[in-house]
């Protein structure tokens, strides 16, 4: 018997056999079973299927077999912590989803729901297992649902590190995050051929959906990874930051508490209120410096920063406006982007920095086209349904709508900071002066003059934060240097917040 099993154990440890693996290190990829070795603590990793084989018995597959059916499945710790996982064998007829691969993986997404664990999908195949048909159509589905029923539940993570075509897909959209590794990987619904025949448009797999094209044109993936190793230990920088599941916090890590005022950001925000500056070198300034920053879309709508990081040990969602980028203003993508991540944040216990330096929605018929209006309530409705402490800093501009759009006091933040060179108002003072005193200025013997005196004193009474602060609305004027301190305190007094939404089966987001 003993010798069954050792000559099982061999056979399903090489999948597709040592050609195939000779096949995929050439192409740069690792295999299954490395991927999985790389993600899991040494030692740690435990296979659920490992003798699992297809039922199909069409097209020649009646006559070829491989143990464990082209998708290697199982749990383990990352840094301690239980994961499950599923890595596509594209060894094994070309990581093809079957009717049997499919209940593999529907086992442990089962098994990561019911034990509030993470599921890791690590993606490496040719899609649908072409000889199966409709089966392996079910098996996608049921995947499918199985990540709905999961989203919010545990954290679920997918690295596209191959081909990922067709329906398949839409599970790794469904998941939180997203990443892809350079030159090796693709996601399209219909590939480079389809798009010929229907549009004549002629186009590279890598152009048409590789990790550059979905990291900065689709926003599809989070992370473009430069290779394998890199887009592993980018999962497990995420992992760190999250908490197992719904009903559980962070982890808490320890930090170095220091003298915590911070001179250096007195001098980023530009004396000229039109200048740029890059809200990153503020994030730096706030943070935990030895937990570093870990920056989510970074070269998806840039225009605002998202990412995770730490202050007093605590995992936060940090969400800003990038002044560097378009002037920070809100449009369609650093709206949906902003506002997914606050669902996710909000989905898992983590609280929420609001850096705000925003003159305002970009205008034009690009955008009013594209649906801005519908589009920006997303953040703005993801922000008013969440629950997590909310902190805001408004470090410059807080123009208009955007105003209240990005965490505002109206909206339900807890704690509204802004530096003493904030500006918040209706609108830019020139803008508002050129309305207001139109037919003044025009009749003026010196109009230039009279707009001048105008804006001056329209900025005397609002480009400031104190109308705000004797309103209530901003709860404390502060200089930028004691940021990371009144941030530290604000944080801690906020870790015990309960807050309920009314009553309701789910809202209505506008999608
Ligand atoms: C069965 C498949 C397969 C598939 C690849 N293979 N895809 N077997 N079903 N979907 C097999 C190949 O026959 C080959 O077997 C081995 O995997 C490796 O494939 P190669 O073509 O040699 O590799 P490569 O040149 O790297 O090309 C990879 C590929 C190509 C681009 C993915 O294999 C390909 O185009 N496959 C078909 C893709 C496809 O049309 N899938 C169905 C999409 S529809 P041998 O024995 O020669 O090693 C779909 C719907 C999902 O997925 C809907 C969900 C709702």
């Amino acid at each position: 018997m003993e010798d069954i099993l050792d000559k099982k154990n061999a056979e399903a440890l090489l999948g597709g056999g040592a050609e195939r693996i000779a096949a995929q290190h050439k192409k740069g990829k690792l295999t299954a079973r490395e991927r999985v070795e790389l993600l899991l603590d040494a030692g740690s990793f435990e296979e659920i299927g490992k003798f699992v084989m297809h039922r199909c018995k069409d097209f020649g597959l009646e006559k070829e077999y491989y143990l464990g059916d082209g998708v290697v499945t199982g749990y383990g710790t990352v840094n301690g912590r239980l994961v499950y996982v599923f890595s596509q064998d594209f060894t094994v007829l070309g990581g093809s989803m079957s009717e049997t691969n499919a209940e593999k993986i529907c086992k442990i997404m089962d098994l990561a729901l019911q034990n509030g664990a993470p599921l890791i999908g690590l993606n490496d195949s040719g899609g649908a297992r072409i000889q199966e048909g409709v089966n392996s159509l079910g098996g996608y589905a049921d995947i499918f649902y199985r990540n709905v029923l999961a989203s919010g539940v545990v954290p679920q993570i997918s690295a596209i590190m191959g081909p990922c075509a067709g329906g398949a897909v839409y599970s790794p959209a469904i998941t939180d995050f997203i990443l892809m590794t350079q030159n090796t990987s693709y996601m399209f619904v219909t590939g480079p051929n389809v798009v010929k025949t229907v549009t004549h448009e002629e186009v590279s797999s890598e152009e048409l959906g590789g990790a550059s094209t979905h990291s900065t044109k689709s926003g599809v993936t989070h992370f473009a990874c430069a290779n394998e190793l890199e887009c592993i230990q980018t999962i497990k920088q995420i992992l760190s930051f999250v908490p197992q599941n719904c009903e559980e916090d962070a982890p808490f890590l320890p930090y170095t508490p220091a003298d915590e005022l911070r001179p250096e950001l007195n001098n980023i925000v530009p004396a000229n209120p039109n200048q740029p500056y890059d809200m990153r070198e503020v994030i730096q300034g706030i943070i935990d410096a030895e937990h570093g920053f870990l920056e989510i879309h970074k070269d998806f709508a840039e225009n605002m920063v998202i990412g995770f990081a730490r202050i007093g040990g605590r995992s936060i969602g940090i969400v800003g406006n990038q002044p560097a980028v378009l002037a920070g203003c809100l449009d369609i993508k650093s709206s949906t982007k902003a506002a997914r991540f606050v669902r996710f944040c909000d989905s898992f216990n983590i609280p929420l920095l609001v850096l705000v330096d925003v003159p305002g929605f970009l205008p034009g018929t690009d955008q009013e086209w594209n649906g801005i209006i519908t589009n920006g309530a997303k953040l703005l409705y993801a922000f008013s349904e969440a629950t997590v402490p909310r902190v805001t800093v408004i470090t410059r501009k807080a123009y208009g709508g955007a105003y209240d759009v990005m965490n505002s006091k109206h909206i339900g933040a807890d704690m509204n900071f802004a530096w003493t060179n904030a500006e918040i108002a209706v609108m830019g003072a020139k803008g508002a002066a050129e309305i207001i005193f139109r037919n003044e200025i025009q009749k003026a013997d010196n109009p230039e003059a009279k707009l001048q005196e105008k804006v001056d004193d329209y900025t005397e009474k609002f480009a400031n934060p104190y109308r705000a602060a004797h309103r209530g609305f901003i709860d404390e004027v502060i200089r930028p240097a004691e940021t990371r301190k009144k941030l530290l305190a604000a944080f801690k007094m906020l870790e015990n917040k309960v807050a309920k939404l009314p009553k309701k089966k789910h809202g209505n987001i506008p999608l």
